[in-house]
């Protein structure tokens, strides 16, 4: 069997994708290949410059991509709710969500405009109020899809309902690892509930394995000791942005993805190489800690999937 390349994404003409956090690294990469492939695409992101140089640079490679950018920050929930709002003044339905945007160990507690630890409210408490808000679109779509990025890092990941952010005691890595296991609880979840109340959603997920980014420079940081050790292995056990965005591609356009699949890259401990199905934690199919998980971050964003679904 050949490798799952963007040479097998079916024609998306007539679809309209939105992806967080499509200004750099894998989210652009994501943009590049759907608007290639017809989809009307809204890049988003919190840098309007760099949202600019991401059309210019997909519209050098793809003069007819159908692109536009608009503003929206995962970690103000008035964005999350400004950009819906836009949003849905200009569209009546929406076929595929990407909820890609992401920070990563950041060394010193950072908290949201709504005062929720960093990670957790970027990673997941923006994309759980973006993906409930434009529910309504979604479910108007044509076999509507939402991909969330997860992570190897969901592996050794836990969700600390007694400190969900990290203010009693924070760690960078503990709290990088239980939003982006809660990212993939997420997708797990809305697969179920879409079944249960016939939303209509496709809600899987998908992680790179260890793709060149700005990640580490924006979280951990550049010059320390895991970009030192990070720099001196990524020829043997990294892959670029492109190839690093292909398990997204697969997830969010492949007839073969599945309902609640998730899918990374196939080689040594799924750190590069094509997508195939990826390996989900035991912590990660806790069905009844997912809506606990999803109870509380409808109470924490005041978003409720439930409304949305009445609306
Ligand atoms: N690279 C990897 O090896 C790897 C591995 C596992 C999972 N992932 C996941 O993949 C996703 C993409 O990461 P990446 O590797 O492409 O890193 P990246 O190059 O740092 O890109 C992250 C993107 O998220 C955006 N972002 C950060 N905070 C945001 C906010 N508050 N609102 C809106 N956008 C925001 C960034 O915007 P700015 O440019 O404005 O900062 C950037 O566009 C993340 O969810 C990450 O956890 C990556």
């Amino acid at each position: 069997m050949t490798d799952w390349s963007t040479a097998a994404i079916p024609p998306l003409n007539g679809k309209t994708a939105v992806i967080t956090g499509a200004t750099g690294g894998l989210g652009y990469e994501t943009a590049l290949a759907l608007a290639g492939a017809g989809a009307e695409v809204v890049v988003t992101g919190r840098n309007e410059a760099k949202g600019r140089h991401a059309l210019e640079m997909i519209r050098g490679e793809f003069p007819k991509a159908r692109i536009t950018y608009e503003n929206l920050d995962l970690a103000k929930l008035a964005s999350v709710a400004d950009f819906v709002t836009r949003f849905a003044a200009a569209h009546a339905s929406l076929d595929l969500l990407v909820n890609n945007a992401g920070v990563m160990a950041l060394p010193e507690r950072q908290v949201t405009a709504d005062g929720f630890e960093m990670q957790f409210g970027t990673n997941y408490l923006g994309h759980y109020a973006l993906t409930a808000r434009l529910l309504k679109l979604l479910r108007r779509g044509d076999k509507p899809r939402v991909v969330n990025l997860s992570s190897l890092a969901h592996r050794p990941g836990a969700i600390d309902f007694g400190d969900l952010q990290g203010a009693r005691s924070y760690n960078p890595w503990k709290a990088y690892c239980q939003s982006k296991l809660a990212m993939l609880m997420f997708a797990l979840e809305l697969q179920r509930r879409s079944d249960l109340a016939g939303w209509g959603l496709m809600s899987n997920a998908a992680h790179p394995g260890y793709a060149r980014t700005d990640l580490i420079p924006n979280g951990p940081g550049a010059g320390g000791l895991l970009w030192q050790v990070s720099k001196a292995l990524q020829p043997l056990i990294s892959q670029s942005a492109a190839e690093g965005g292909l398990p997204t591609l697969f997830a969010a356009t492949s007839p073969e993805a599945k309902p609640g699949g998730y899918y990374g890259p196939n080689w040594f401990y799924e750190l590069k190489g094509p997508p195939v199905p990826a390996k989900i934690m035991p912590q990660a199919k806790d069905a009844v800690a997912a809506v606990r998980l999803w109870d509380v971050s409808a109470t924490l964003t005041g978003v409720s999937f439930d409304q949305a679904a009445a609306a």
